[in-house]
């Protein structure tokens, strides 16, 4: 059985710094491989990145980051990356990673993704440039998503998890205002789980108000673990079935 931790939407600030890693001790005890699903800071600004190492690293368990929309707000997600790196934290934009697990081969891929929203409210590249620019944006968020879900390291893979930070399915943004399911997810992302399948299961953050369960058309789980919807530094679930047990 293979046991993975997530959480995303840490939302790490220096006026926090030291509060996390005291949460995260066990983790290792806990779990197999801990994934982090993006928001990691407020702003992705270097200084919380250095306090976001520090609160993450070396945690006795490979640890596998992607960026959220929050990451990006600086304007140097580069160099945030290249830090998490630095910590011997890989960070996955359109890629995967292989992690053996007592000889099993879990395969990580992943990305951002981006909003767009889902099927007949969604938005298309129509009109205004601006608009344009947004729907091909998230059409090209979730072709990279895609694109790592069908990657030879995921293809070669005993076991395979997307870790996504915007949401593939409305069903775990349910909670949040109907509003705003634009700006938080894309059902293109959950046609890239499904068009890559067998995806065993597949998380996301980035809906602080949404909840925890879903399933993509083509029957992926899906886990929201957006701090707090898990209520805690993290929550365990065995794969494939994506049960929860921490
Ligand atoms: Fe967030
Ligand atoms: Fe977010």
């Amino acid at each position: 059985m293979i046991r993975i931790a997530a959480v995303g939407d840490l939302h790490v600030v220096p006026r926090t710094a030291g509060t996390l890693r005291p949460m995260m001790a066990g983790v290792a005890g806990a779990a197999d491989i801990l994934l982090l699903a993006g928001d990691l800071t407020d702003h992705g600004r270097p200084e919380e990145v250095a306090v976001l190492c520090d609160e993450v690293r070396d945690l006795g368990l490979p640890t596998v980051a992607i960026l959220g929309n929050h990451d990006h707000d600086a304007g140097c997600p580069g160099q945030m990356t290249e830090q998490l790196r630095a910590a011997g934290i890989p960070v996955l934009d359109g890629d995967a990673i292989a992690i053996d697990v007592r000889g099993t081969t879990v395969g990580i891929g992943g990305g951002k993704g981006f909003g767009g929203g889902f099927a007949k409210v969604a938005v298309s590249s129509f009109g205004e440039p601006e608009m344009k620019a947004f729907a091909d944006h998230a059409a090209e968020r979730a072709a990279s998503v895609g694109a790592a879900l069908v990657s030879p390291v995921m293809r070669a893979a005993d076991v395979r998890v997307a870790l996504i930070h915007y949401a593939p399915v409305p069903a775990t943004l349910a909670g949040e205002p109907v509003e705003l399911f634009p700006w938080l997810g894309s059902h293109l992302l959950a046609d890239a789980i499904d068009a890559a399948g067998p995806i065993d299961l597949a998380f996301h953050g980035h809906a602080h108000y949404g909840s925890e369960q879903g399933v993509t058309p083509g029957g992926t789980p899906v886990r929201n673990v957006a701090r707090p919807v898990v209520k805690g530094p993290y929550a365990v679930y065995t794969v494939p079935d994506g049960a929860r047990v921490g």
